[in-house]
């Protein structure tokens, strides 16, 4: 069977729907945002609420939609903390976005929860304007949204349409996939991996024993697609280099090699290393391989055969060997016992610049899983233990960190 590969798109979303006809278009542009990988908060304005129905976007974002600062229970009351919302959220985004809220935005006034948590944000933040056409020509709006954009708003949109008015004009919200694609354009622009090349080797090799049987191993390849998604996410071009695994990468930037053995992964990585600005090698590379493979497949005979085997080159030390300054290497290391200090040995060793170290003792990590747990390494002895993660959020992890190191290279 053929799998998707995770998720690409970033963040933690918090997205403020406020009160306008477009905001029919919501239930999709949460599950759009999510599709694409987002975990969505919802918070509405509370005119919001005559346009969509909080139940369908809770269903949908899978969490309750926030509307009061303080949300009145039975016997109790329940401060929503838009500070912790706006620290929560990695993004903003406010779709649609009416001119009272852009005019409310524009001149610091709160009085609800989405100003509130706008007011409290440090992360980018996006509006998705819409208003009929006179609206949107206004000068008032028009320099309200200028005052925005001056202070970092992204606006996305709007577009020229049909209006729910009925007449025809710039003022519609784009639609909810292209917010989220230009959402991605956006944010992959603003990472140091923007327009840089990352290789990338995944998944399992397989040593012919013969035309049939070969030696092999239990990787799947899932963390070096969540890698190799993940940087395509952030604007890399990606050389995927991978060994035999049912996984899909669909990125355009991504670019795929797939190979076999350890020597063909070898020829393949050693030819690109040179062109790269980081190097992930994240597959289980097998460390021996039979000296001759048999040309036809090996009968049963009445004595079994010893397999005669040899080393396979070490591709991540022969990177960390010819790396040139600025290329930034990361290795795995997979250890059972002394895992730290081992890590930090094959980190000096083969010239790295970051290992993570796998573990294979906690339950729902290592092959396999579609979770990982893991430690991050560096050549300044750094060290920091994640705790039990999807691998997409390990992969998130592990470049917001090589984007770190990318800095430092420079
Ligand atoms: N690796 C590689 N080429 C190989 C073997 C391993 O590029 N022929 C890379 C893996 O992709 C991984 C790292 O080396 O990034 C870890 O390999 P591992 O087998 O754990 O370490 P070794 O260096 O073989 O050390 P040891 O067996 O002593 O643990």
């Amino acid at each position: 069977m053929v799998m998707a590969a995770p998720g690409v798109f970033p963040r933690r979303v918090l997205l403020g729907v406020t009160g306008g006809i477009a905001a029919y278009k919501t239930p999709h542009l949460v599950r759009a945002l999510v599709k694409a990988g987002a975990e969505v908060q919802v918070v509405m304005t509370p005119a919001a609420h005559d346009f969509v129905s909080p139940l369908v976007l809770s269903t949908l974002s899978k969490r309750p939609v926030l509307t009061e600062m303080v949300q009145q229970q039975p016997g109790t009351a329940v401060w929503n903390d838009h500070v912790h919302l706006a620290r929560w959220a990695d993004l903003l985004l406010i779709a649609p976005a009416t001119a009272h809220t852009l005019a409310k935005m524009a001149h610091g006034l709160c009085d609800n929860l989405l100003l509130a948590c706008w007011l409290s944000a440090e992360c980018p933040v996006f509006a998705a304007p819409a208003m009929d056409l006179e609206m949107y020509q206004d000068q008032a709006v028009r320099a309200n949204l200028a005052l925005l954009q001056e202070r970092g708003v992204h606006l996305i949109g709007p577009e020229e349409g049909e209006l729910a008015s009925g007449l025809y004009g710039l003022g519609r919200m784009t639609g909810p996939e292209a917010i989220v694609e230009q959402l991605i354009t956006s944010l992959a622009s603003r990472s140091p991996l923007a327009g840089k090349q990352v290789l990338v080797t995944a998944g399992p090799t397989r040593e012919a024993i013969d035309p049939v049987r070969y030696i092999g191993n239990r990787s799947t390849g899932k963390m070096g697609f969540a890698l190799a998604a993940e940087a395509a996410a952030r604007g890399a071009k990606v050389e995927l280099i991978t060994g035999p695994v049912a996984l899909r990468s669909d990125h355009p930037a991504i670019r795929r090699t797939d190979v076999e053995s350890a020597a063909e992964m070898a020829r393949s990585a050693k030819a690109q290393f040179p062109h790269c600005d980081v190097a992930i090698l994240s597959a289980a590379v097998a460390d021996w391989r039979p000296v001759q493979a048999a040309s036809s497949k090996m009968k049963k005979g009445e004595q079994a055969p010893a397999l005669v085997l040899e080393p396979t080159e070490d591709i991540l030390a022969w990177m960390g060997s010819e790396k040139r300054p600025g290329q930034v290497l990361v290795g795995f290391a997979l250890e059972t016992d002394n895992e730290r200090a081992h890590a930090e040995g094959k980190l000096a060793r083969k010239n790295l610049d970051l290992v993570v170290l796998n573990s294979l003792r906690d339950a729902g990590a290592g092959f396999g899983h579609d979770t990982n747990k893991v430690a991050l390494i560096d050549a300044r002895k750094n060290y920091a233990e994640l705790p039990l993660m999807t691998k997409t959020d390990v992969a998130r992890a592990i470049l917001d960190r090589i984007e770190i190191l990318l800095s430092h290279a420079k």
